[in-house]
């Protein structure tokens, strides 16, 4: 029994914490993005170094790689987009000092690099769009899928000075970009597994002409079944 008894609680435990999860009922609203429209990721990038990059890295991403993959000059990085590193080669990192993050917020701005991965771009999309006004939160906001969140509602001021469908395409781009930046490599993988199939499906055609061609002359027999 003394064997059982761990296993037991483990799975009650493991039930339970299933219930817990499956209670908290979250709804998320479709990000909707699509990372080969590079006009929103290059907005996307743009809006991400304005608003966000304050307070999160994307330790992962280096300023001239998005340059190439978003076809923006590196002129126009250095001069739009790079406000935290000195080289264009450099990685994203944040201006913001760790003890200072901890004193102000309580926690550090995790680096998003990944966020996409794990979280997924329809919470990202949802989430940016949850807050509302609290006043017994220390930056007197909340979020509706991220109770009692540290972030403050830093989208405030854009949303007030665009329509709401403008600024509705302005989050998606964010999450767009922080799509890519998952998995850059994604941009070049999509794309060259459409041209690997169309490659096997011209050779599947002229191999099969081929095999036509070859086996034309060989009568119904011994080596050829009837067809
Ligand atoms: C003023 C600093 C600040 C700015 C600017 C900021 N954030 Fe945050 N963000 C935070 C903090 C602090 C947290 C951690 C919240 C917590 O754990 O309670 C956070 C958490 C997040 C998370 C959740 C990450 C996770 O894995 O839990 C996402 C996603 C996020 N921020 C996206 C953004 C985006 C996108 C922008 C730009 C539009 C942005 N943030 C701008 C401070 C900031």
């Amino acid at each position: 029994m003394s064997f059982c008894e761990p296993t037991a609680s483990v799975l009650i435990s493991l039930i339970a914490s299933f219930n817990i999860l499956a209670n908290v009922d979250v709804h998320l609203n479709s990000a909707n993005t699509d990372i080969n429209n590079q006009k929103s990721l290059q907005n996307g990038a743009k809006l991400f170094m304005n608003y966000c990059s304050g307070c999160h890295s994307i330790s992962f991403m280096r300023y001239n790689r998005i340059g190439k993959d978003l076809n923006i000059s590196d002129a126009d990085i250095e001069k739009n987009l790079m406000f935290n590193s000195e080289k264009i080669g450099g990685k994203i990192t944040s201006s913001m000092p760790k003890d200072g993050s901890l004193k102000w917020f309580g926690v550090t701005p995790p680096d998003l690099s990944l966020v996409s991965r794990s979280k997924g771009v329809d919470w990202i999309y949802t989430y940016l769009h949850s807050f509302y006004a609290d006043a017994s939160r220390p930056f007197g906001v909340n979020n509706k899928i991220f109770a009692n969140v540290s972030m403050p509602d830093v989208l405030w001021a854009l949303k007030k000075t665009k329509s709401p469908k403008a600024f509705d395409q302005d989050v998606r781009d964010i999450v767009n970009f922080l799509d890519y930046v998952g998995e850059p490599a994604r941009l070049v993988r999509v794309d060259l597994g459409y041209k690997v199939l169309g490659f096997l499906i011209i050779l599947f055609i002229l191999a099969y002409l081929m095999k036509k061609e070859y086996w034309k002359d060989v009568k119904y027999g011994k080596w050829r079944a009837k067809d």
